[in-house]
């Protein structure tokens, strides 16, 4: 299988600050990856590293066979890179069409399209995006990205403060964008069952390196494993996930 992504000896951070420290993983076409790992390890700074938001001290990252290191963050989104902000973002003063069509780039991705996976939205096409609760904020985000059609979806926390139901139907939207739509995604998440359930691979962070790497249906499986690395909250995640 082709590489899609690789991280090789990545060091980045802010100003003199370096967070992630000489990061190497890949991941084949195709393939989901979850991001884990406690409070403060660089989870998201991995993400925006990804999206070019944070300054490279060394190292490279390639994508589809290309170095994107150097590339401003509005190439990256045009190479296919989809990303869904841990603040949703979504502009309060436009519509939910609106704040899907001002992102739309060509591609198999349309109104049509992301309103048949998130039906809550064309209900709600003519509401403002300060209107909206924070389940569909999270869809609207999720759209908005889907509407410049990428070829891998970057989700940071999608699930954080949500009701259980909403998280259920955000968690099978995403599996489906992978099995049906061959979408892959990176999902960053500190609840590990959630995230290991919807990807392929895993990779958990400790201040900034890479202490596990691994596929995700081992690592859900192997609970003291996981006690080890994520520590607390594991139980909880447990019992989520149990019920
Ligand atoms: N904009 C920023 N400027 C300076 N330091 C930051 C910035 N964003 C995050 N950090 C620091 O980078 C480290 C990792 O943060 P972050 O990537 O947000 O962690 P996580 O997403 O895993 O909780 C933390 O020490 C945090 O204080
Ligand atoms: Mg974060």
């Amino acid at each position: 299988m082709a590489e899609m992504l690789a991280f090789d000896a990545l060091s980045a951070g802010y100003g003199n600050a370096v967070v992630l420290d000489r990061l190497s993983f890949s991941l084949n076409e195709g393939q989901s990856l979850a991001v884990l790992g406690r409070n403060g390890v660089g989870k998201t700074t991995l993400l925006e590293t990804l999206m070019g938001h944070t300054r490279v001290m060394s190292g490279e990252i390639r994508w589809r066979g290309q170095p994107i290191t150097r590339l401003a963050p509005h190439q990256r989104v045009r190479a296919g890179l989809g990303w869904v902000p841990q603040e949703r973002e979504v502009f309060p003063s436009l519509t939910v069409e609106e704040n899907l069509l001002v992102v739309a780039r060509r591609g198999p991705w349309n109104l049509r399209r992301v309103y048949a996976l998130f039906p809550r939205l064309q209900e709600r096409r003519g509401n403002y995006g300060n209107q909206l609760s924070g389940g569909e904020q999270q869809m609207l985000a999720i759209g908005r990205a889907l509407m410049t059609n990428p070829r891998l979806l970057l989700l940071d926390e999608p699930m954080e403060g949500l009701a259980p139901i909403i998280v259920e139907e955000l968690a099978r939207a995403i599996r489906a964008l992978g099995e049906r739509e061959g979408l892959a995604c990176i999902v960053v998440e500190q609840h590990p069952v959630l995230a290991l359930s919807m990807t392929n691979r895993a990779i958990v962070l400790e201040r900034g390196t890479l202490v596990h790497s691994g596929d995700s249906a081992g690592l859900a499986e192997d609970t003291a494993l996981l006690h080890r690395l994520l520590g607390v909250g594991i139980e909880e995640d447990l019992e989520v996930a149990a019920a």
